[in-house]
């Protein structure tokens, strides 16, 4: 796809070009955020972090500051928090059980499903011109998805199933416990929140299918972080069954995943907590379960992926999302969810946590990786001599990718391509092209040849 702005071109990803102008120019910023971010159901939560009635907790939908609640009727509703009045955030803590908001300036109150329940001075004030109906708080559409929450302002986007498409048999795939039951998953408390020096695409397109920055990650695998200590840092490294790499994009909505397929079912569990017994024995038995809970599905090794524009989940062992949420083009607020099994024993909890924390977040090993990779490459992003030279996306450019190869199930709408190539790349950069040039959204769903 080829897409031009005020005459330049920046997106070619027929040539496996991208301007990097992208990352870098702020009249562009303002328009991915009016065209990309305010048009896409975005991630905002966890239905673990409100499990009771009046529970609630805040979150960004884009830019937009919002509070996400469970009310009186065990609703799950995602309002803008911004007083109706004069614009003040009437909820101001991280989390918490409330079934009103008042807010702090002048005292209008808000039932916690964003009606507007109390205004001081109504009667003798306002008499009958305040129809309180009308002002109550601002109320996305929210999608639940096994246990993720969603949502949009935008009233014309089109449904969450259809937005999710194809992708939808990998979210699931990941909200799974171990043993691969539905919904298995929940919120670690407290989430890992952190700024960096760079434009949110470079997180978002890493997650889409860079498998080839290992450079980057060589002194985390010498200090022997994988849970394997043997050779590389995934527990899979150490694994003698074989499998096939797979690189798996959705054009239609852009969402990508990795995903290790293996070519004989019923493989061996492999011991990656040789050291507690404990939480050795819960992920055996995982292992067997869901073998016999998935049939043939469970060859498949869900690695983790994106859901367009900037939710990326990591799989297997690493079990977390994160979010990229854009402050400028050259400023990233970093959100990162970690999750444990719901029913595990506290020991496996524990262990996972204690893992995920080693792993990831500001303060991980692997992470500050990436951070400190994506901050430089920010620096040729804002560099106008760099600007002359677009950046380069052609990896393994060209034909070989297939319509949901080799197993249907994975996805009608999936094209997949194996080994290491930049085509989810190119995918995703096609995906924000046809959304910048305001393309209809009409989620295609292409048949399989
Ligand atoms: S700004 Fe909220 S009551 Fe006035
Ligand atoms: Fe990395």
């Amino acid at each position: 796809m080829i897409y031009e702005d005020m005459g330049r071109r920046l997106i070619d990803t027929d040539s496996g070009l991208v301007d990097r102008a992208i990352f870098a120019d702020q009249a562009i910023y303002d328009k991915e955020m009016a065209e990309v971010f305010e048009k896409s159901w975005l991630f905002v939560g966890h239905e673990s972090q409100i499990p009771d009635k009046g529970d609630y907790f805040l979150s960004q939908l884009g830019r937009e500051p919002v509070v996400v609640t469970r009310d009186a009727k065990d609703e799950v509703n995602v309002l803008l928090n911004i007083c109706t009045h004069r614009g003040m955030p009437v909820c101001r803590y991280d989390r918490g059980n409330a079934k009103l908001f008042t807010c702090p300036y002048h005292g209008w109150t808000f039932a916690n499903n964003g009606d507007l329940t109390g205004v001081p001075l109504r009667a003798e004030g306002y008499g009958a011109q305040l129809d309180r109906s009308k002002w109550g708080l601002i109320k996305a559409r929210v999608a639940r998805y096994y246990g993720s929450i969603w949502a949009t302002f935008d009233e014309a986007a089109p449904s969450f199933e259809d937005f999710l498409g194809d992708m939808a048999f990998w979210l699931r795939e990941f909200m799974m416990a171990p043993d691969g039951e539905d919904d298995g998953l929940e919120v670690v408390d407290g989430i890992l929140k952190c700024e960096i020096p760079s434009n949110w695409k470079f997180g978002a397109e890493n997650a889409a299918g860079d498998l080839y920055h290992d450079v980057s990650h060589k002194s985390v695998q010498r200090v022997g972080l994988a849970l394997t200590k043997l050779r590389g840092r995934h527990t899979w490294d150490a694994d003698p069954a074989k499998f096939k790499l797979l690189n798996i994009t959705f054009p239609a909505g852009g969402h990508a995943v990795r995903g290790n397929l293996y070519e004989n079912p019923g493989r061996d569990y492999q011991s990656q907590w040789a050291a507690d017994p404990e939480v050795d024995a819960y992920f055996r038995d995982a292992h067997y379960a869901r073998q016999k809970r998935l049939g043939e599905k469970e060859r498949l090794l869900n690695r983790g992926g994106i859901v367009f524009p900037n939710f990326v989940y990591n799989a297997a062992n690493r079990t977390s999302i994160t979010s990229w949420i854009p402050r400028g083009p050259s400023r990233t607020e970093v959100w990162k969810w970690i999750f444990v099994p719901k029913k595990a024993p506290q020991a496996v909890k524990d262990a996972m946590r204690n893992y995920l924390l080693r792993y990831t977040g500001p303060a991980g090993m692997v992470e500050q990786d990436d951070f400190e990779n994506w901050g430089s490459a920010q620096v040729g992003a804002n560099s106008i001599l760099a600007r002359r030279l677009p950046m380069n996306y052609q990896l393994r450019l060209g034909d070989h990718a297939r319509w949901a190869w080799p197993e249907r199930w994975i996805g009608e709408g999936a094209l997949v391509d194996e080994g290491v190539s930049e085509h989810a790349q190119r995918i995703f950069y096609d995906r924000w092209a046809e959304m910048m040039s305001g393309t209809p959204q009409a989620f295609r769903q292409e048949a399989a040849e």
